[in-house]
Parts: structure tokens; C-alpha cells; sequence
């Protein structure tokens, strides 16, 4: 069966890690993704790869569509190795390939891999003619790293945001559309809080960069592929990024021999009373990453530690 074919020959060789419950940190509960897209234009041109222990995976789903020595160009937005662990395995399978990446990504690919790629180095604004297609690449410093960088297609306008917009959640569905919205704007919102938060006052910026080009798809690099809720995410990244705030409580405490855990009740008891809506976590017994998904958007926090071994 071939891949999914998510535009005019454009296809989604991505693949689900459904088994990922630790992300460096991250807890992912719903399983991760790491998307991968293959542009049959005269150019034949793949979008981002996938972490290293897919690699035969995104080889196969490549080989359904094309041979792989027929890949000419690859664009690599993103250095982190859940983007990029397929690059080596690439080079060597797809000989005549051209590697488009910015100057720190080639850094650090160099650093990761050593130095056996074609590279181009691409800076904000350039462009690839690939036949009927000309992408664009847009820097998207620190968000979340020196090298990130997205592409976009104007001829299907669509934007590949890499790590932008992404969400740590494998579904066999790809379109937004097809999901449970509560779990998809949860898990966007958990991402956004885990992977981009510290960034978030570049997010305004970049919106910007982004608010001139007209948007059918954002194809990111984790998760399912935004169609038909694409102003809704990006208000929530506007939002997000401008540190938006829900009114909620979050009280996050760990207790020894229950003391904190009372006081911590207790204030909970107390705000929930007065109308505020609390959300009440214990430490030891939760992800840090499910407290940061309620906390950035929360407008009060109280943090409890236990006073024996503090
Ligand atoms: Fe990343
Ligand atoms: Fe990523």
C-alpha cells in the first residue's frame, strides 16, 4: 500500500512511534510521531526524516513511492535527532541527494554525524525551485533551536513547520480534522508548553513572518496535520505566545507524612470556595511535563515542599 497522500504528490512517509512514553523528559502518553514528507515534483525532494531507530521504516515508505538513489534534494529544518537520526543512513541510499539545511543545522549535523553530506546551506528567504514547486525557507531561530527552519510551498500552500504547531501524539488519523479535539488541543498545548514555552515571546514574531503567506496545510513534524483547524492553533500560538492567562490555580506540592498534602488541600479547598479554579498536583506522582501543560497558562501558583528532607 502506498503512503498517504496528503496533497497532489505529496506524500506522508513519516512514522508512529506508538510505544514513546519518555521524551528526553517529556512524558508522552499518547506516543509520538516523526513526519516525514515526499515531494514527487521533477525534483524529487524529502522534507525532514525520523529518529534513528526508524530509519528502516522511513527507507520502506520512501521505496513504495519512489527508488531511493532517485532522491534529489533533502531538507533538513531541524538538527535534533528525531528530525535528522535518518540523515546518515540517507546520504549513503540516496547518492545524488543535496542536503538543504542553514549554517548552524551543517554545524551540528557535522558534530552529530560527521562530515559526509552534500550540504546547501540556505538562509531566510531562499528558495528551491523543484519543477512545479518553489519552496521557501524560513528561519525560525530559537523555535525551538538555533537551526530550526521551516519550508513552504506556495504552490499547495502548505507550510512544513518542523517542530512548530507539533504534538506528541500518534493517531493512524493524520488530519486534525479526524481526531478527538479535545485530546489534539490538549496534546498542542502540552507540546507547546514543553518544547516552546521558554521561547514564547519569539512566537509573536514569527507569526508575523508567517501571517503574510496564505496557508492551506501546516504539515509539522510531530503529530497530525493541521487543515482544517489552522486558525484556531495559530490564535492559540498567539495567545500562548503572548503568555495568556486562565484565571486557574495550579498548587504543586510532595509531602512526606501528609502535611504539605493537608496544607495543600486546604488552600485548594479554600480557592476552589471562592469561585477560582484549582488544579492540584503531586509532584512525586505526576510528570513534570503534565504540570507544565497547566501551568503556563495558569494565573496563580503556589509551590509546596515537604519540610522533613527539603
Ligand atoms: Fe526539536
Ligand atoms: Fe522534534
Amino acid at each position: 500500500m502506498l503512503p498517504l497522500q496528503i496533497a497532489e504528490n505529496i506524500y506522508d512517509v513519516g512514522v508512529q512511534d506508538w510505544a514513546a512514553r519518555d521524551f528526553h523528559g517529556y512524558k508522552t502518553e499518547r506516543g509520538a510521531t516523526y513526519n516525514s514528507y515526499l515531494i514527487m515534483d521533477e525534483k524529487i525532494t524529502l522534507i525532514d526524516t525520523v529518529k534513528a531507530s526508524f530509519t528502516e521504516e522511513l527507507l520502506a515508505n520512501i521505496s513504495k513511492v519512489t527508488p531511493l538513489d532517485s532522491i534529489d534534494y533533502i531538507v533538513i529544518n531541524h538538527v535534533e535527532p528525531d528530525h535528522s537520526g535518518a540523515m546518515p543512513a540517507l546520504a549513503k541510499a540516496c547518492p545524488k541527494a543535496k542536503f538543504y539545511i542553514t549554517m548552524q543545522g551543517k554545524n551540528e549535523a557535522i558534530q552529530h554525524y560527521g562530515d559526509i553530506f552534500d550540504f546547501e546551506v540556505v538562509k531566510d528567504g531562499a528558495t528551491l525551485n523543484i519543477g512545479k514547486r518553489t519552496l521557501t525557507f524560513a528561519s525560525m531561530a530559537m523555535l525551538h533551536w538555533p537551526d530550526s527552519m521551516a519550508t513552504y510551498s506556495e504552490y499547495d500552500k502548505i507550510l512544513f513547520s518542523n517542530d512548530a504547531f507539533g504534538q506528541h501524539y500518534a493517531t493512524s488519523k493524520r488530519f486534525d480534522c479526524e481526531v478527538n479535539q479535545d485530546e489534539l488541543f490538549y496534546e498542542a498545548k502540552k507540546y507547546f508548553a514543553n518544547i516552546l514555552w521558554p521561547y514564547a515571546k519569539l512566537i509573536g514574531n514569527a507569526l508575523k513572518k508567517l501571517g503574510g503567506l496564505e496557508i492551506k496545510m501546516i504539515a509539522p513534524s510531530h503529530g497530525v496535520i493541521w487543515t482544517e483547524h489552522i486558525l484556531d492553533i495559530l490564535r492559540c500560538y498567539s495567545e500562548w505566545g503572548s503568555g495568556v492567562q486562565d484565571g486557574s490555580l495550579v498548587i504543586a506540592y510532595d509531602s512526606m507524612w501528609g502535611g504539605t498534602e493537608k496544607l495543600a488541600r486546604a488552600i485548594a479547598r479554600g480557592a476552589a470556595n471562592a469561585g477560582v479554579v484549582v488544579k492540584v498536583f503531586k509532584m512525586g506522582a505526576t510528570p513534570n511535563s503534565t504540570v507544565a501543560a497547566e501551568l503556563f497558562t495558569a494565573s496563580g501558583f503556589l509551590a509546596g515542599s515537604s519540610t522533613l528532607n527539603c
